[in-house]
Protein backbone atom coordinates (compact mmCIF):
# COMPACT_ATOMS: atom_id res chain seq x y z
CA UNK A 1 0.00 0.00 0.00
CA UNK A 2 1.23 3.38 -0.78
CA UNK A 3 -1.24 5.53 0.89
CA UNK A 4 -2.39 5.68 4.63
CA UNK A 5 -4.81 7.79 6.84
CA UNK A 6 -4.68 8.45 10.18
CA UNK A 7 -6.67 5.13 10.94
CA UNK A 8 -3.89 2.73 8.76
CA UNK A 9 -0.81 4.84 9.55
CA UNK A 10 -0.40 3.46 12.87
CA UNK A 11 -0.24 -0.43 11.43
CA UNK A 12 1.51 0.52 8.52
CA UNK A 13 4.29 1.76 10.18
CA UNK A 14 4.70 -1.36 12.50
CA UNK A 15 4.74 -3.11 9.47
CA UNK A 16 7.78 -1.62 8.36
CA UNK A 17 9.54 -3.65 11.28
CA UNK A 18 8.75 -6.56 10.15
CA UNK A 19 12.47 -7.07 9.02
CA UNK A 20 14.00 -6.32 12.20
CA UNK A 21 16.40 -9.51 13.21
CA UNK A 22 16.52 -8.39 17.07
CA UNK A 23 12.96 -9.63 18.46
CA UNK A 24 13.50 -7.58 21.67
CA UNK A 25 14.03 -4.20 19.52
CA UNK A 26 10.98 -5.42 17.46
CA UNK A 27 8.87 -5.66 20.58
CA UNK A 28 10.24 -2.03 22.17
CA UNK A 29 9.52 -0.40 18.80
CA UNK A 30 6.16 -1.90 18.11
CA UNK A 31 5.20 -0.45 21.44
CA UNK A 32 7.12 2.65 21.47
CA UNK A 33 4.93 3.59 17.88
CA UNK A 34 1.61 2.40 19.19
CA UNK A 35 1.56 4.52 22.50
CA UNK A 36 3.26 7.61 20.41
CA UNK A 37 0.46 7.51 17.94
CA UNK A 38 -2.16 7.03 20.69
CA UNK A 39 -0.34 9.80 22.30
CA UNK A 40 -0.51 12.10 19.33
CA UNK A 41 -4.22 11.04 18.78
CA UNK A 42 -5.54 11.81 22.05
CA UNK A 43 -3.70 14.98 23.09
CA UNK A 44 -4.29 16.35 19.16
CA UNK A 45 -1.00 18.65 18.92
CA UNK A 46 -1.10 21.59 16.60
CA UNK A 47 2.10 21.85 14.61
CA UNK A 48 3.42 24.98 17.01
CA UNK A 49 3.44 22.69 20.06
CA UNK A 50 4.64 19.46 18.09
CA UNK A 51 7.31 21.46 16.75
CA UNK A 52 7.56 22.94 20.92
CA UNK A 53 8.20 19.09 21.69
CA UNK A 54 11.26 18.56 19.40
CA UNK A 55 11.89 21.70 20.55
CA UNK A 56 11.97 20.57 24.23
CA UNK A 57 14.66 17.41 23.16
CA UNK A 58 16.74 19.54 21.11
CA UNK A 59 17.80 22.05 23.39
CA UNK A 60 17.85 18.85 26.00
CA UNK A 61 20.50 17.24 23.65
CA UNK A 62 22.10 20.51 23.23
CA UNK A 63 22.34 20.35 27.22
CA UNK A 64 23.69 17.12 27.45
CA UNK A 65 27.96 16.56 27.98
CA UNK A 66 30.36 14.30 29.92
CA UNK A 67 28.73 16.81 33.14
CA UNK A 68 25.59 17.46 32.44
CA UNK A 69 22.95 14.91 31.53
CA UNK A 70 19.48 16.67 30.66
CA UNK A 71 17.89 13.13 29.51
CA UNK A 72 18.59 11.97 32.49
CA UNK A 73 17.22 14.62 34.85
CA UNK A 74 14.12 14.32 32.08
CA UNK A 75 13.36 10.33 32.74
CA UNK A 76 13.87 11.62 36.97
CA UNK A 77 11.35 14.49 37.22
CA UNK A 78 8.63 12.47 34.91
CA UNK A 79 9.07 9.66 37.09
CA UNK A 80 10.58 6.90 34.74
CA UNK A 81 13.69 7.00 36.32
CA UNK A 82 11.73 5.38 39.22
CA UNK A 83 9.06 3.14 37.31
CA UNK A 84 12.65 1.79 35.54
CA UNK A 85 13.92 0.55 39.12
CA UNK A 86 10.72 -0.72 40.31
CA UNK A 87 10.01 -2.98 37.67
CA UNK A 88 13.69 -4.08 37.33
CA UNK A 89 15.09 -3.65 41.09
CA UNK A 90 11.54 -4.25 43.06
CA UNK A 91 11.24 -5.44 46.57
CA UNK A 92 12.98 -7.94 48.01
CA UNK A 93 12.24 -9.09 51.76
CA UNK A 94 14.54 -8.48 54.09
CA UNK A 95 16.74 -6.61 51.74
CA UNK A 96 17.47 -2.44 51.56
CA UNK A 97 15.45 -0.64 48.81
CA UNK A 98 17.22 0.86 45.70
CA UNK A 99 16.41 4.15 44.59
CA UNK A 100 17.30 6.84 41.55
CA UNK A 101 20.84 6.86 40.80
CA UNK A 102 20.82 10.59 39.43
CA UNK A 103 23.20 12.01 36.91
CA UNK A 104 26.38 12.63 39.24
CA UNK A 105 28.22 9.34 40.17
CA UNK A 106 31.71 9.28 39.33
CA UNK A 107 33.07 5.76 38.47
CA UNK A 108 36.43 5.61 39.57
CA UNK A 109 36.28 8.37 42.69
CA UNK A 110 38.96 8.66 44.90
CA UNK A 111 39.64 5.45 47.45
CA UNK A 112 39.44 5.93 51.27
CA UNK A 113 40.21 3.86 53.80
CA UNK A 114 37.99 2.91 56.79
CA UNK A 115 37.75 5.96 59.13
CA UNK A 116 38.62 8.45 55.84
CA UNK A 117 36.43 11.34 55.18
CA UNK A 118 35.07 12.20 51.56
CA UNK A 119 35.08 16.03 52.83
CA UNK A 120 38.08 17.90 52.20
CA UNK A 121 39.03 20.08 55.07
CA UNK A 122 37.33 23.15 55.07
CA UNK A 123 33.85 22.23 53.50
CA UNK A 124 31.18 23.80 55.37
CA UNK A 125 28.58 22.01 57.13
CA UNK A 126 27.84 19.82 60.25
CA UNK A 127 30.57 17.24 60.87
CA UNK A 128 28.78 13.76 60.17
CA UNK A 129 30.02 10.37 60.98
CA UNK A 130 28.19 7.29 58.86
CA UNK A 131 28.60 4.06 60.11
CA UNK A 132 27.22 1.13 58.40
CA UNK A 133 27.57 -2.72 57.60
CA UNK A 134 26.80 -4.24 54.10
CA UNK A 135 25.42 -8.16 54.35
CA UNK A 136 23.46 -10.48 52.77
CA UNK A 137 19.63 -11.50 53.82
CA UNK A 138 20.98 -14.32 56.11
CA UNK A 139 22.98 -11.79 57.71
CA UNK A 140 26.07 -12.78 56.65
CA UNK A 141 28.62 -9.86 56.23
CA UNK A 142 30.01 -9.47 52.79
CA UNK A 143 33.41 -8.66 53.85
CA UNK A 144 34.75 -6.44 51.62
CA UNK A 145 32.34 -4.93 49.78
CA UNK A 146 32.47 -2.17 47.31
CA UNK A 147 30.94 1.25 48.99
CA UNK A 148 30.36 4.24 46.86
CA UNK A 149 29.29 7.05 48.31
CA UNK A 150 28.37 10.95 46.65
CA UNK A 151 26.41 13.85 47.92
CA UNK A 152 25.88 17.38 47.20
CA UNK A 153 27.99 20.52 49.74
CA UNK A 154 25.99 22.91 51.49
CA UNK A 155 25.65 25.22 48.41
CA UNK A 156 23.37 22.45 46.90
CA UNK A 157 26.02 21.58 44.24
CA UNK A 158 28.09 18.28 43.66
CA UNK A 159 31.54 18.43 42.95
CA UNK A 160 31.13 17.85 39.01
CA UNK A 161 29.06 21.42 39.18
CA UNK A 162 31.97 23.20 39.97
CA UNK A 163 35.79 23.60 38.85
CA UNK A 164 37.29 23.24 42.10
CA UNK A 165 38.19 19.44 42.04
CA UNK A 166 36.62 16.24 43.43
CA UNK A 167 35.33 16.39 46.76
CA UNK A 168 32.38 14.88 48.93
CA UNK A 169 32.40 11.39 46.67
CA UNK A 170 34.39 8.72 47.57
CA UNK A 171 35.25 4.52 47.38
CA UNK A 172 35.98 2.35 50.26
CA UNK A 173 35.89 -1.31 51.16
CA UNK A 174 34.23 -3.12 54.29
CA UNK A 175 36.13 -4.96 56.30
CA UNK A 176 36.46 -8.29 56.92
CA UNK A 177 32.70 -8.06 59.30
CA UNK A 178 31.42 -6.07 56.42
CA UNK A 179 31.46 -3.18 58.26
CA UNK A 180 32.77 0.52 57.30
CA UNK A 181 32.66 4.23 58.49
CA UNK A 182 33.49 7.45 56.78
CA UNK A 183 33.58 11.10 57.85
CA UNK A 184 31.70 13.53 55.74
CA UNK A 185 29.46 16.68 56.39
CA UNK A 186 25.55 16.01 56.71
CA UNK A 187 23.44 16.73 53.47
CA UNK A 188 21.08 19.22 53.34
CA UNK A 189 18.04 19.58 50.64
CA UNK A 190 19.58 20.97 47.27
CA UNK A 191 17.76 21.80 44.16
CA UNK A 192 18.16 19.94 41.06
CA UNK A 193 19.52 21.68 37.90
CA UNK A 194 17.24 24.64 36.42
CA UNK A 195 19.11 26.23 33.62
CA UNK A 196 18.10 24.19 31.00
CA UNK A 197 14.66 22.94 29.72
CA UNK A 198 13.89 20.28 32.33
CA UNK A 199 14.10 23.20 34.55
CA UNK A 200 11.69 25.56 32.22
CA UNK A 201 9.01 22.49 32.00
CA UNK A 202 9.09 22.62 35.79
CA UNK A 203 8.66 25.95 36.28
CA UNK A 204 5.46 25.92 33.69
CA UNK A 205 4.06 22.93 35.74
CA UNK A 206 4.23 24.61 38.89
CA UNK A 207 6.67 22.29 40.15
CA UNK A 208 9.55 23.29 42.81
CA UNK A 209 12.67 21.42 42.01
CA UNK A 210 14.06 20.63 45.66
CA UNK A 211 15.40 17.35 46.16
CA UNK A 212 15.29 16.14 50.28
CA UNK A 213 18.79 16.13 51.83
CA UNK A 214 20.45 12.35 51.36
CA UNK A 215 23.47 10.59 50.67
CA UNK A 216 24.30 8.52 47.63
CA UNK A 217 25.48 4.99 48.10
CA UNK A 218 26.18 2.16 45.34
CA UNK A 219 27.17 -0.67 47.24
CA UNK A 220 28.64 -3.92 45.07
CA UNK A 221 29.64 -7.15 45.84
CA UNK A 222 31.11 -10.29 43.98
CA UNK A 223 27.88 -12.34 43.42
CA UNK A 224 25.04 -10.19 44.67
CA UNK A 225 23.42 -7.53 42.73
CA UNK A 226 24.78 -3.90 42.34
CA UNK A 227 22.59 -1.67 44.99
CA UNK A 228 21.79 1.96 44.32
CA UNK A 229 20.68 3.46 47.09
CA UNK A 230 20.52 7.27 49.58
CA UNK A 231 19.91 7.54 52.87
CA UNK A 232 17.35 10.28 53.14
CA UNK A 233 17.54 12.71 55.88
CA UNK A 234 14.63 12.79 58.28
CA UNK A 235 12.46 15.95 59.19
CA UNK A 236 13.64 17.36 55.64
CA UNK A 237 11.06 19.72 54.39
CA UNK A 238 10.88 17.93 50.96
CA UNK A 239 10.68 14.19 51.99
CA UNK A 240 7.43 14.30 50.54
CA UNK A 241 8.02 16.02 47.53
CA UNK A 242 10.98 15.04 46.04
CA UNK A 243 10.63 16.35 42.53
CA UNK A 244 12.02 12.70 41.29
CA UNK A 245 9.92 10.87 43.42
CA UNK A 246 12.90 8.83 44.90
CA UNK A 247 11.82 8.54 48.73
CA UNK A 248 11.46 5.02 50.35
CA UNK A 249 10.38 4.96 54.18
CA UNK A 250 12.93 2.66 54.76
CA UNK A 251 15.52 4.30 53.51
CA UNK A 252 14.90 7.22 55.72
CA UNK A 253 17.37 7.90 58.53
CA UNK A 254 17.61 9.91 61.93
CA UNK A 255 21.14 11.70 61.98
CA UNK A 256 21.67 11.90 66.22
CA UNK A 257 23.62 14.73 67.72
CA UNK A 258 26.53 13.64 69.64
CA UNK A 259 27.83 16.32 71.97
CA UNK A 260 30.40 13.87 73.83
CA UNK A 261 34.37 14.83 73.04
CA UNK A 262 35.94 11.65 73.91
CA UNK A 263 33.04 9.99 71.75
CA UNK A 264 34.02 12.55 69.04
CA UNK A 265 38.25 12.07 69.32
CA UNK A 266 37.52 8.53 68.63
CA UNK A 267 36.39 9.32 64.98
CA UNK A 268 38.79 12.49 64.61
CA UNK A 269 35.93 14.64 64.63
CA UNK A 270 35.13 17.69 66.87
CA UNK A 271 32.14 17.47 69.38
CA UNK A 272 29.41 17.99 68.57
CA UNK A 273 28.98 16.02 65.60
CA UNK A 274 26.26 14.40 64.08
CA UNK A 275 25.57 10.33 63.75
CA UNK A 276 24.15 7.42 61.53
CA UNK A 277 24.11 4.15 61.65
CA UNK A 278 22.68 2.09 58.46
CA UNK A 279 23.02 -1.83 57.53
CA UNK A 280 22.56 -2.80 54.05
CA UNK A 281 21.72 -5.39 52.64
CA UNK A 282 22.36 -6.85 49.15
CA UNK A 283 20.36 -9.68 47.02
CA UNK A 284 21.82 -12.18 45.40
CA UNK A 285 22.43 -11.81 41.85
CA UNK A 286 19.55 -13.88 39.47
C1 LIG B 1 20.64 13.45 42.63
O1 LIG B 1 20.20 13.10 43.68
O2 LIG B 1 21.83 13.64 42.55
C2 LIG B 1 19.73 13.68 41.48
C3 LIG B 1 18.83 12.71 41.16
C4 LIG B 1 17.97 12.91 40.10
C5 LIG B 1 18.03 14.09 39.39
C6 LIG B 1 18.95 15.07 39.75
C7 LIG B 1 19.81 14.87 40.80
FE1 LIG C 1 21.67 13.70 44.96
Amino acid sequence: MREFNEKTLTDAVIARLEGTPDPRLKEVMTSLIRHLHAFVRETKPTPQEWFAGIQFLTETGRMCDDKRQEFILTSDTLGVSMLVDFLNYGKHPGATESTVLGPFFVQGAKEIPIGGTIARAGTPGKPALVLGSVKDVQGRPLAGATVDVWQSGSDGFYDVQKTDGENLRGTLKADGKGEFWFRTVVPQYYPIPTDGPVGRMLKDTGRHPMRPGHLHFMLRAPGYRDLVTHLFTSGDPYLDSDVVFGVKESLVVEWEKVESKEEAARYRLEAPFWRVRYDFVLVREK
